[in-house]
């Protein structure tokens, strides 16, 4: 397992360009079980939970090759199954039920078990395809599917689940009817699947909106598609620049897709703005402090849980208090006691982080938990007086591509060491 090594106390300067949207392209990637011609998706990050994904398709007869950004994906007769050694280390493997259900009329995926963050279940899933004719049965860990051609469905969502909007979408565009889709989720991602399946023939409106329409057709042809930006890697890099005092320009910074974000950096003390050469994001002058602020997560278009952990790190070096409330997932603190080791003020009460802003950081050795957690110890680290160790950085991997690299590119004293 690896490592990263931080020397914190430098101002990050420089620009650096964000990557291709992870939470994007697995669906958009896992989407192309459905089409009856190879297609090819730009803009693929080279993140574990991409090779994963490919690896997947593969094992589901869908040869899939990543080269430099670029991943292609051929046809060929499809197999039911998602195995549990590659379940139980991506949940989003997940999104291949409503896919096979959709073309195979059958699905075997491992239950994908919990994760650092939360239960995850995928209750929501499983009761929205049953409405479309699909059966379940749970056998040795594994969720058997059965059905016949999907039928549409008026489908009602009790929380705006991203995963299960995404399946559904998947599911509905190759079934038999109109189906809709109620309470859906509306972050970007989403809006970004449905837009590569409208490329690829589906009848899709409403998308982006609580409420998306989808008429079934009897089949998708393959196309090229670009994939968004990663609008949760730019929000980090947008937090760098803040924790460090430092003055970046983000190249292919999905702006518009991060509002309830940049609002509250702003009402901190920074300063974000869009230029010729790319988004700008600076303190408000030069050491100014960071304020405090009280943060709600909540489903997009509200302030993004996979942000939460970064920006509590900056918080936890602005003047004053500040409340953090997670409202969406039950566990997403892992990185708190993390962030007190480094000297960080932190009371936890259930949802909520009570963080008291401290004059400094001081540097440790860190374990990383989640993909989020460990951004936010590379933040403590390269804000904090002295050495971090931010341990199990696979976690990292997952959702950051190339992090350090980039970093060091931006001024920062890091290097990854086996550990
Ligand atoms: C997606 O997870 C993202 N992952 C997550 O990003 C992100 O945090 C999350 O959406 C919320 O924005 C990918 O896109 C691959 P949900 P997903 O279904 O689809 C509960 C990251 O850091 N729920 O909206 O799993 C669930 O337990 C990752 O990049 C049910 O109870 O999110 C959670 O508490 C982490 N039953 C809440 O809803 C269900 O059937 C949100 O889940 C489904 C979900």
């Amino acid at each position: 397992m690896d490592k990263l090594t931080i020397e914190g106390g430098v101002a990050l300067r420089g620009s650096v360009r964000i990557s291709g949207s992870k939470n994007a392209a697995l669906p958009i990637l896992l989407a192309s079980i459905l089409l009856d011609s190879p297609a090819r998706f730009e803009n693929i990050a080279d993140l574990r939970d991409i090779r994963t994904t490919t690896r997947l398709l593969g094992v589901l007869g869908r040869p899939a090759h990543f080269d430099d950004g670029v991943v292609t994906v051929e046809t060929g007769p499809l197999a039911p199954e998602a195995p549990y050694e590659l379940v139980k280390t991506m949940r989003a493997s997940v999104l291949v039920l409503g896919p096979l259900l959709a073309r195979l009329g059958e699905a075997r995926v491992a239950m994908p078990g919990g994760c650092a963050i939360g239960a995850r279940p995928v209750d929501l899933h499983l009761s929205a395809l049953e409405k479309m004719g699909a059966r379940f049965d749970l056998e040795d860990g594994y969720i058997i599917g059965r059905c016949g051609r999907l039928r549409g469905a008026h489908i009602h969502f009790d929380f705006p689940t991203v995963g299960g909007t995404e399946n559904l979408l998947m599911a509905a565009a190759l079934a038999e009817g109109e189906t809709v889709l109620e309470n859906a989720a509306r972050e970007p991602e989403v809006t970004d699947l449905a837009r590569f399946l409208i490329k690829c023939g589906a009848r899709i409106e409403g998308h982006g909106t609580s409420d998306i329409r989808i008429r079934g057709v009897d089949s998708l042809s393959g196309c090229t598609y670009r994939v968004m930006p990663d609008r949760i890697e730019a929000g980090t890099f947008l937090a760098a620049a803040g924790i460090t005092d430092g003055d970046l320009i983000l190249q292919d910074c999905p702006l518009e897709e991060l509002d309830a974000a940049t609002a509250k950096l702003i009402q901190m003390g920074m300063r974000i703005e869009s230029t010729p050469e790319g988004v700008r994001a600076r303190r408000e002058e030069p050491g100014s402090p960071l304020r405090a602020a009280d943060v709600t997560t909540r489903p997009y278009p509200g302030f993004p849980t996979d942000m939460q952990a970064q920006i509590m790190a900056m918080l936890c070096l602005a003047e004053g208090s500040s409340v953090i409330t997670e409202t969406i997932f039950e566990n997403r603190f892992m990185h708190v006691q993390e962030l007190v080791r480094m000297g960080a003020d932190v009371r936890l009460s259930g949802h909520t982080a009570m963080v008291r802003g401290v004059a400094r950081l001081t540097g440790a050795p860190v374990m990383a938990s989640d993909l989020r957690a460990s951004a936010s110890l590379v933040l403590a680290g390269l804000a904090a007086r002295g050495v971090t160790q931010v341990q199990r950085i696979y976690h990292l991997d997952r959702g950051y591509e190339h992090i350090e690299k980039k970093l060091e590119a931006l001024g920062a004293r890091i290097r990854r060491e086996a550990e």
